[in-house]
């Protein structure tokens, strides 16, 4: 069982069940997630934040209101961070302000700014979880998309015996499992190629772009999370590779091809990296000199990677990316014609936007469909672009 790599915010609200908070945390944790923890005030009566701290690894956070924290990761940036929400436990105070939208304190705050799947393990006294009240605000949360864990039936620490235990925390680590395994791409092999290609001139030079990769390991990330085996071949990128991600490391659009080429066949292929178009026809053996004033340096077209993909007669289904100064729809969808391609995601660039920007804005294309994604952090960006690719991989033959 593995949650390698995943993010998972792990929300404790006040209950006696709150002990089991930092066994659950290490589960957690040995199965592979990163962990950060987030408590509501009243949990702090039942369980220090310092052992969710040391079994974490990371601070924990309480308030809002904490100007230390909120300047090293925002709540906004932890909202992002995260690829699920488990609270556990899941009071009846806490489900009530969170069916009544309220963002009083940080958790329900972080609960409203996160777009990742939330699971809720109730814990509470039995008569408390069987109320008309507690019943309709479990009610709308799954309505509303959260996915309840539990309650189990068993004696209860108030003495009473019932329905309202928290669900043990191997088992919540299980469902994490099971949500992720079987993810819209499950079983799938996604390949990816993102950042820029370095053509050499000579030993010390090259030409190059400003593609930051982000969007391509945004992507590789949502892949994974939406439980594909994922190999990304990267050019020099600043970037970690996402945990659970494969990683080829290239520098040169032939060396870019030539891993692409070898990580095939594949069940999808999506060519994110700004690839230079153009290579030095000859690369000079040694450092050129500043012999004379100008100086030519003749350029030959490299191959292109995505064209070759999706002219293969095992095509994968096969995703391009159109980076466009003017007429965006226009040349978006004659790429999109003339590469022979499933899928183009467009978008504007130029002075501030997109390239090495950690936000972006995307229209989708496909042969008979249109999507509009508008500016969203890039990670946000992949989440909507893996679940639009996941809904038409299928039918790809
Ligand atoms: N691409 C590729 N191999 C290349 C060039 C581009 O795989 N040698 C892929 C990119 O990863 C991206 C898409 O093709 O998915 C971009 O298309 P492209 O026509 O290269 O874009 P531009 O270079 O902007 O095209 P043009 O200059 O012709 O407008």
């Amino acid at each position: 069982m593995t949650l390698s790599g995943k993010h998972i915010l792990l929300g404790i609200s006040g209950g006696i069940a709150a002990y089991k908070a930092s066994d659950l945390t290490r589960r957690l944790r040995d199965a592979g997630a990163e962990v950060r923890v987030v408590m509501t005030e009243g949990a702090t009566h039942f369980i220090t934040p310092l052992t969710l701290q040391a079994l974490s690894g990371h601070p924990v956070r309480v308030s809002l209101w904490d100007e230390e924290h909120e300047a090293a990761m925002g709540h906004i940036e932890l909202a992002r961070w995260a690829d699920a929400i488990l609270i556990a436990p899941a009071s009846a105070d806490l489900m009530a302000r969170l069916a009544a939208g309220m963002a009083n304190d940080l958790l329900t705050t972080l609960c409203l700014a996160c777009e990742a799947p939330m699971f809720l393990a109730p814990a509470m006294n039995r008569v408390m979880w069987a109320h008309p009240a507690t019943r309709a605000n479990a009610a709308t949360l799954q309505e509303r998309g959260a996915t309840l864990l539990g309650p189990g039936a068993g004696s209860q620490a108030c003495g009473e015996t019932g329905e309202g235990r928290m669900l043990e925390p191997l088992d919540l680590v299980e469902h994490l499992h099971k949500h992720f395994s079987i993810g819209p791409l499950a079983g799938k092999k996604v390949v990816i190629t993102a950042g820029p290609t370095r053509e050499a001139i000579d030993p010390v030079r090259y030409i190059s772009n400003r593609s930051s990769g982000r969007m391509g390991y945004a992507l590789a990330e949502a892949a994974r999370n939406a439980g594909a085996e994922v190999v990304l071949v990267s050019g020099p990128t600043a970037l970690p590779a996402p945990a659970g991600v494969q990683r080829i490391d290239v520098e040169s659009a032939l060396a870019m091809r030539e891993a692409v080429m070898q990580a095939l066949p594949c069940d999808l292929f999506i060519g994110t990296a700004a690839v230079a178009d153009y290579r030095a026809a000859v690369i000079a053996p040694g450092k050129i000199k500043k012999a004379s004033d100008t100086l030519a340096i003749e350029l030959v077209k490299n191959p292109d990677i995505l064209a070759e993909v999706a002219a293969r007669p095992d095509r994968p289904f096969t995703v391009g990316f159109a980076a466009e100064t003017d007429h965006l729809l226009d040349h978006a969808r004659d790429k999109l014609v003339r590469k022979h391609l499933d899928m183009i995601a467009a978008n504007r660039v130029g002075e501030g936007l997109a390239f090495d920007q950690p936000d972006n804005a995307l229209t989708v294309l496909w042969r008979d469909g249109i999507k509009e994604l508008p500016q969203a952090d890039k990670r946000v960006l992949a989440r909507q672009l893996i679940e639009l690719i996941a809904d038409r991989v299928h039918d790809h033959a």
